[in-house]
């Protein structure tokens, strides 16, 4: 770094949109521009940064970095509003009422550095809050986007005009063929279905305000400095090779959890103190470690659905028989505010559960995921946790709830990776009890040699020399050169 940088090192500002696996991968993130020597503000929402302050080491971890700087902005709700999958839409339209004026105040005054922690030149921001853009053009500060979900879910978005021009959408009337093929997605004509693309796009009015924002937000990507996608190439070559003839710049640079920890271990002096790396915004229960370590070895199916996913209490019974009915034991969070509607248990659930089911709130995933008890996951299929079900060895059942899930569990499924079994559009005892027993019994070994195979091409592209190395050290002398 030349003198001037030195005495003035870049400034990243990091602004997730304001839910829990977005400010999970995109610490991880700012984590890895620290070690880097570039010193980062973390741009959270008041609400959840009161809540990272209560139920994670994040704060004391992340402020043991040179220059690192929280800072935080209202995200327009209410305390007490649940921020669920089925409410999501209220979020949005609160970001672009309440924080988006309050974003565009703090860019215009950020060469001020009282806000930020000091002059801004450069903003990295979820892509989803195309806000931010346009910010970041009228105050003449480089935005790089952030999106969250796959390379193959990016290009599905980017690809919704070309469905629409095709006839392809929307939904043709309540019995249209969900199995037809979604040929307008270049790339995919093979296998992906119109039941397989973003659950955005399961509209039957073009004017859908969901289908017209994640298409205007992807279409607006164009306008960054450049793309960061939570990937690595040789995971998904063919959707970058399509987005790359749109975006010139695009960032692969994972799994970011998986390349945190390997540029850690390379350098255990800047361990900081906090050795906690949760980055959780409920309480973690640790206690199921320990009835994990009670338990043999690839036996348990662990279940959980992430940070917003909302499911009906038919729907969590239907779950709850299948996997007593299975037989194998079972670790499920039941995240607070994740089930909608009141009905009995039937005792037989509870009593069965005792002998080998373990249900908690909110887990350390990444460890669990690890422990070598867990045997397979039942998930919804968001991306982080498919990454890190990727990274650990760990086969899934994908139970898709919405947004770029449908996209995700296709890929895992036998349609693509075949390293798990796609559930998507069921939800019944006879399926769940089957697939678990597929899973973690008659296809075991399958499941497990493609699974390793995914493995090892992950950890390869995270170490020294690997794909997503290259690509963050590429990306982070961009980012230096921004400051000259
Ligand atoms: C949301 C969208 O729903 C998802 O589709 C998109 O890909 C990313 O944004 P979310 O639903 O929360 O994400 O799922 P996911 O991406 O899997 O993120 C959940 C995060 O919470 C993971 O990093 C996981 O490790 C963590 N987690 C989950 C815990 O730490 N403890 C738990 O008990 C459950």
């Amino acid at each position: 770094m030349d003198q001037k940088s030195q005495s003035n090192p870049p400034r990243v500002l990091i602004f997730p949109f304001p839910v829990q696996s977005h400010v999970n991968s995109m610490l991880k993130l700012a984590e890895l521009l620290c070690f880097a020597g570039i010193h980062v503000t973390f741009l959270n929402s008041d609400h959840n940064h009161r809540l990272l302050l209560c139920h994670s080491g994040a704060h004391t971890r992340l402020t043991h970095y040179p220059g690192f700087w929280f800072a935080t902005i209202p995200d327009g709700l209410p305390d007490d509003h649940p921020r669920t999958g089925d409410r999501i839409k209220e979020l949005f339209y609160a970001l672009s009422a309440v924080t988006r004026p309050r974003f565009r105040e703090m860019m215009v005054s950020s060469r001020l550095g009282a806000e930020t922690g000091g002059a801004v030149t450069c903003i990295i921001a979820d892509g989803i809050m195309c806000f931010t853009i346009d910010v970041a053009e009228e105050v003449g500060i480089p935005i790089i986007s952030f999106r969250t979900v796959s390379a193959s879910c990016f290009w599905a978005f980017f690809c919704i005009p070309k469905l629409i021009e095709a006839g392809e959408l929307p939904l043709r009337g309540d019995d249209d063929d969900m199995d037809r093929p979604a040929s307008a997605v270049s790339g995919m004509e093979s296998f992906l279905r119109i039941r397989d693309l973003p659950a955005f796009c399961r509209v039957h009015d073009l004017t859908d305000p969901g289908l017209q924002l994640v298409t205007t937000e992807t279409q607006l990507t164009t306008r960054a400095h450049a793309l960061i996608l939570n990937t690595f190439d040789e995971l998904e070559e063919s959707a970058l090779a399509h987005i790359r003839t749109h975006i010139s710049k695009v960032y692969t640079i994972g799994p970011l959890h998986a390349h945190l920890a390997t540029r850690q271990s390379a350098e255990p002096a800047s361990l900081p103190p906090d050795m906690t790396r949760s980055n959780s915004l409920w309480e973690e229960d640790r206690s199921c470690m320990a009835w994990l370590d009670s338990q043999p070895i690839k036996s348990v199916i662990y279940v959980s659905f992430g940070s917003i996913t909302v499911v009906t209490t038919d729907q969590m019974i239907e779950f709850w028989y299948g996997l007593v009915n299975s037989g194998k034991p079972f670790l499920w969070v039941i995240r607070p505010n994740s089930v909608a509607g009141e009905r009995q248990i039937p005792t037989e659930l509870s009593e069965a559960t005792k002998k080998r089911g373990y249900m908690v709130g909110w887990v350390p995933q990444e460890e669990v995921l690890a422990h070598p008890s867990v045997g397979g996951f039942l998930t919804h299929s968001g991306w982080n946790s498919t990454l890190e079900s990727i990274v650990s060895e760990k086969p899934m059942i994908c139970w898709p709830y919405f947004a770029d899930q449908q996209v995700n569990s296709r890929f895992v499924g036998e349609a693509v990776w075949r390293i798990g079994l796609d559930m998507k559009d069921t939800c019944d005892r006879l399926t769940v009890e089957k697939m678990v027993r597929d899973l973690l019994e008659v296809r075991r070994d399958e499941f497990l040699r493609s699974v390793h195979r995914m493995a090892e091409l992950a950890k390869k592209s995270v170490r020294e020399g690997g794909s997503s190395y290259r690509n963050l050290d590429r990306m982070i002398e961009d980012i230096k050169s921004m400051n000259c």
